[in-house]
């Protein structure tokens, strides 16, 4: 049989490998928050709350009913309320995808945010196109819906900006 025959014959992977690649996908941890119960780090979470970035980045979802045990009916923090917003002229890619108008965007969850610049090679690459260099840079882009959100945190003092910056490192 040459590898083309081979090939021919049996070209899928079986049902099985697929769903326990599906499974495995489902039942990956998801990252643990860092410095829970640092000082700076919990004024950030308030202020998280308070200028409201919590809006749209939701802390806390909770999952409906799953065969899988684990997974049913369990409260996660994913940081994000997984609709679509209107982001504003900025953040505008001209390029229509589904039913999505060419500046919305699906909020990102914000876990993990602080293992990412070292999962990307050592920087931050954020927002829809990775433009944004660092987290106070894709902040500071936010626009359409977020911009009274936006605007609150240009405002903040610096020290409070650190808080801030300190407790979405930490997710
Ligand atoms: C109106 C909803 C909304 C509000 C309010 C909002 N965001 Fe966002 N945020 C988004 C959306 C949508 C994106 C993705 C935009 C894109 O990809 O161009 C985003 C992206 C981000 C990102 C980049 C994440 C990544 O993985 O690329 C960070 C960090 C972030 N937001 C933090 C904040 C903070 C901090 C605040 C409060 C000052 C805030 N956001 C307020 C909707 C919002």
């Amino acid at each position: 049989m040459d590898a083309y025959t081979r090939m021919v014959i049996d070209p899928e992977i079986p049902t099985l490998t697929v769903n326990n690649v599906v499974f495995y996908l489902q039942t990956l941890k998801a990252p643990i928050q860092r410095n829970v119960g640092n000082a700076e780090v919990e004024t950030g979470r308030k202020l998280f709350e308070k200028i409201n970035c919590s809006g749209c980045h939701k802390p806390t979802l909770k999952t409906g009913f799953s065969p899988v045990a684990a997974l049913s009916n369990k409260e996660f923090h994913p940081y994000t309320d997984l609709l679509l917003h209107d982001m504003g002229p900025g953040l505008d890619d001209g390029y229509t995808e589904g039913s999505a108008k060419t500046f919305e965007w699906r909020t990102p969850p914000l876990w993990g945010l602080g293992l990412s610049m070292n999962s990307q090679g050592g920087s931050y690459h954020l927002l829809h196109d990775g433009r944004a260099k660092s987290i106070e840079e894709a902040v500071t882009l936010h626009g359409g819906e977020a911009s009274a959100s936006r605007n609150s945190f240009n405002q903040l003092s610096g020290e409070e900006k650190n808080a801030l910056l300190r407790f979405l490192e930490s997710l």
